[in-house]
């Protein structure tokens, strides 16, 4: 076997749908030691391609060759056992059994009389986790993680089989960047170790800084593949939306404006305490902080998802007290969580009926649909959004990831909301469509609506905030706004809770 033959080469590679070609003829070359990135926008026809070589999904033309010979996977079983591991974009543990059981599924260690050999499976597990640096339950059921705890059994999962191949379908898409570092310092080891990685992601950056190579997909082609050190972060963007995407800077902060939302020393025992906020329509405002800081439960709490024990929340200055989701809704607040999943899309659904659902409010009068109205405003986040779809009859399900992140999002900016609380809005949405997202959200600030933002990408709340907080194990440790907004501080708060009092620039209400 030659030092240059590719551990998995795909030839020609072909998926049809109906009125689809999601991948066309694509050829991919991974060699032993490669990081290799695999990029486009949503539905150019990533995770069609990796489904194929995972034996996960039947190719209708084309060869995948691994070592040289010809290989024929009619089950992702049989990939694996031919030493090819594929993390889906769609986690598939079983929500109901514990950690330890999801890593070594499929080759749990047994005792004589069969049954579950325990200590041998944590002791497995233990060192698995540990490989990647983290500390999990192994009991407990993994419904009951963080999803970016199951993301690390996920990889542990994979990794507990000897992989030739690894391939991860956006890996960091719910991982913040202390989990990230965790994840590429796992990928180097793999790669030394000579395992060829395919990693998939939507940022940019990340890929600058993990990949040896990438390759660019396009409608379904194959656009080309270059050695990282060859290409430029805008000939990537060029390459993979077919344009230039320009810069997007935050609004500017609004003055004068009547105050929408005010949380007053909001707390939750033994998730975070102490959290005042104040934002006027028009506002902006981000909340920057490692995944696990508490960021997502705030909203949960503002939002009546979960019950805070202390403080108060204040809608257009009258106290509030919502003891579900359905009473903030009705007093115009619209939470776009970070799982989408329980984000009841109708997945059997036409994109039609997702998007306009009579549910949210707008197109029914007097009871009866205005179907010129809706189906007007769907197509236009079709477009605006860019939404990759044969039209508005496509089944939801039968969309790309991103896709159906896009639909989610279009139905919260769909109902016209006057408080809006994103959790993480553009996570797997890809580069131009994460523009036009900014674009929406700056437009209905514009429009007189309160935006909480809380993400993971500090780009992206330095791209769309006047105002960006920190939260820090549970607690808020700075305020940035004007002069002192900028980058490495925000990040440093982050990390070590930095600004101490003064050092922030608080902002008067
Ligand atoms: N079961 C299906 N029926 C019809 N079309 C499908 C089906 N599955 C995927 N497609 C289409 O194939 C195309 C490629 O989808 P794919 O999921 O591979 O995109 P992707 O590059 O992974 O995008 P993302 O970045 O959003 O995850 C899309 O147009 C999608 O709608
Ligand atoms: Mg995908």
């Amino acid at each position: 076997m030659g030092e240059n033959q590719p551990v998995l080469e795909v030839q020609a590679i072909t998926r049809r749908y109906p009125g689809v070609t999601a991948v066309d003829g694509v050829d991919l070359a991974l060699f032993a030691g490669e990081v290799h990135a695999l990029l486009g926008e949503n539905g150019a026809g990533k995770s069609t391609l990796i489904k194929m070589i995972g034996g996960a999904l039947r190719r209708d033309g084309g060869r995948i060759l691994l070592h040289g010979q010809e290989v024929d996977f009619r089950s992702p079983a049989d990939a694996l056992a031919a030493g090819i591991a594929v993390i889906y974009q769609e986690l598939v543990l079983c929500p109901h059994l514990s950690v330890a059981e999801n890593v070594l599924m499929g080759h749990l260690p047994q005792t004589p009389t069969m049954a579950v050999d325990w200590p041998t499976t944590r002791r497995l597990v233990a060192t698995l986790l540990d490989q990647l640096g983290v500390t999990l339950p192994l009991e407990v059921p993994v419904a009951r993680l963080s999803t970016a705890q199951q993301q690390m059994v996920e990889i542990a999962k994979a990794l507990s089989r000897d992989s030739r191949v690894l391939v991860l379908d956006e890996p960091s898409a719910a991982l913040g960047r202390r989990d990230l570092e965790h994840l590429f310092a796992v990928i180097r080891r793999l790669r030394e170790r000579g395992v060829a990685i395919v990693y998939i992601s939507h940022r940019l950056e990340e890929v600058f800084e993990i990949a040896d190579r990438v390759t660019v997909l396009k409608d379904g082609a194959l656009v080309g593949a270059w050695p990282i050190a060859d290409v430029t972060m805008h000939g990537l963007v060029r390459a993979m939306t077919g344009r230039d995407l320009g810069m997007l800077a935050a609004p500017e902060t609004t003055v004068g404006q009547p105050l929408k939302l005010e949380v007053r020393r909001l707390g939750r025992r033994g998730v975070f305490a102490d959290v005042s906020l104040r934002l006027h329509a028009g506002d902006v405002v981000g909340i920057a902080g490692l995944v696990g800081s508490g960021r997502t439960e705030v909203l949960r709490a503002i939002f009546g998802a979960d019950q805070p024990d202390a403080g108060e929340v204040l809608v257009d200055g009258e106290p509030v007290r919502f003891r579900s989701p359905a009473q903030a809704l009705r007093h115009g607040l619209g939470l776009l969580p970070e799982d989408r999943k329980t984000q009841g899309l109708l997945l059997g659904r036409a994109l039609r009926e997702n998007l306009s659902l009579a549910s949210l409010g707008r197109f029914s009068r007097f009871g009866l649909l205005q179907l010129g109205e809706e189906e007007r405003a769907v197509r236009g986040f079709i477009q605006s959004l860019n939404i990759a779809t044969r039209g508005p009859s496509q089944s939801v399900v039968t969309l790309s990831g991103g896709n159906q992140q896009k639909v989610v999002l279009a139905r919260w900016l769909a109902r016209r909301c006057r408080i809006l609380l994103f959790d993480e809005p553009t996570r797997g949405v890809d580069v131009g469509a994460k523009e036009e997202i900014y674009r929406l959200i700056h437009e209905l600030a514009e429009q007189g609506a309160a935006i909480l933002v809380v993400s993971s990408e500090l780009k992206e709340l330095f791209a769309i905030c006047q105002r960006i907080h920190v939260m820090r194990e549970g607690r808020l440790v700075g305020e940035y706004a004007g002069e002192s907004l900028r980058e490495d501080r925000v990040a440093e708060a982050m990390l070590i809770g930095g600004a101490s009092d003064g050092d922030a620039a608080v902002v008067a209400g």
